[in-house]
């Protein structure tokens, strides 16, 4: 497993099937240890700790994956309460509403991203109480070749979210971006060191024919980084899938609206929380969880406010959360997550910036 949470496999799991969980389900789940269907939800029992669903309460699941998050919500929220969750890869839906079927009307599922929230939560005429985004892309996704994230299994370069939606796919990109756009986008997506080294492989490979599998890309990347340079604890081409499916999804794009989105859709003492694997990721939640929970936004040498901002959030925890030395040792996918979480304080405006 990477620090970039690329490359964790899980092995074969048992989906368990959950009833509605009683009034009395303890707050910090006994689903902390809970397999959903294939994908070990990270940082869960610190997730719900600090947003605490309650009963009758409506809660978001932006990104539902396997579903473990949103069977954890359901377990707090029910009786009387509600869950939406969204994912972007219909496969992904069609999965969770197999498994959570007994939820009923309980449980709205749709495909769609997170920053398209606004619209799916006017059309069911939903506010939140409780909002959590785990992003990144499930075991699920990895593990199925076909999809294109994995660097050890063959298949096609593809790396959509939501392959039926169209748009460009990984080997779109490495077919029409000039070594040097590659490069960059390395570098901006995932630090990449040896992006001009990799970016420069990838156009001689092209001379030869399209780069189209991932087992072809993998090799690429073995060659253009010297062999004693290879980076100790992850697959020389770790970076590179992280950084074509970063683009491939325009994943902090999507992050940045959707963030923002999100937490307007939250009711006054509504919590939201993030868990992000990747320090870019990070970066923006704090950045713009700092920024909406800062009381004044007037230079420091100025003596009298007259920004006129006031905090919409309130931070629930300062430092990161991250998972503990046993999380780790069980999921190795848990290494590099990080955990922020706010409460909404009041209802803002829509704001121009
Ligand atoms: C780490 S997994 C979530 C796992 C889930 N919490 C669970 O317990 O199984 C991340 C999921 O987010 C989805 N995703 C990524 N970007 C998204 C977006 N902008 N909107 C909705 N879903 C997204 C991916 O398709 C993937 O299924």
């Amino acid at each position: 497993m990477t620090a970039l949470g690329l490359s964790a496999t899980m092995g074969a799991v048992t989906a368990r099937r959950l009833r509605p969980a009683r009034r009395s389900a303890p707050l910090v789940a006994s689903a902390t240890e809970r397999v959903a269907d294939g994908h070990t939800p990270v940082l869960l029992a610190e997730l719900l700790a600090l947003l605490r669903p309650c009963p009758g309460e409506t809660a978001l699941d932006g990104t539902c994956g396997g579903g473990g998050m949103t069977q954890a919500l359901l377990d707090h929220v029910l009786p009387g309460g509600r869950v939406l969750a969204l994912d972007r890869d219909p496969a992904a839906i069609s999965r969770v509403r197999d498994r959570l079927g007994w939820a009923g009307p309980a449980l709205t599922l749709e495909t769609g991203s997170f920053a398209d929230v606004d619209a799916i939560a006017r059309r069911h005429d939903l506010q939140f109480d409780v909002a959590l985004l785990d992003l990144g892309l499930s075991s699920l996704q990895l593990d199925d070749p076909e999809r294109g994230f994995s660097l050890r299994r063959d298949g096609p370069l593809d790396m959509r979210f939501d392959p039926s939606a169209g748009g460009v796919t990984a080997a779109d990109l490495l077919a029409e971006l000039s070594p040097d756009a590659l490069g960059q986008l390395l570098r901006d997506n995932a630090q990449e060191r040896f992006a001009g080294a990799i970016a420069r492989a990838v156009a001689r490979q092209r001379t030869r024919g399209p780069l189209t599998r991932t087992g072809e890309l993998a090799a690429v990347c073995e060659r253009a980084i010297p062999r004693h340079l290879w980076p100790r604890h992850i697959h020389p081409a770790t970076r590179t899938f992280l950084a074509l499916r970063i683009a491939v999804n325009d994943e902090l794009g999507e992050l940045e609206r959707g963030l923002r989105t999100l937490i307007s859709l939250l009711r006054p003492g509504g919590r939201v929380g993030v868990v992000s694997f990747h320090s870019l990721e990070d970066i923006l939640v704090k950045r713009l969880f700092s920024r909406l929970s800062t009381v004044c936004t007037c230079p420091p040498p100025q003596p009298v406010c007259t920004c006129a901002h006031r905090a919409t959030l309130s931070l629930l925890n300062r430092r990161a959360v991250m998972p503990g030395a046993a999380e780790r040792l069980r999921n190795p996918r848990a290494r590099s997550a990080r955990l922020r979480a706010a409460v909404m304080l009041w209802s803002p405006e829509p704001s121009p910036d």
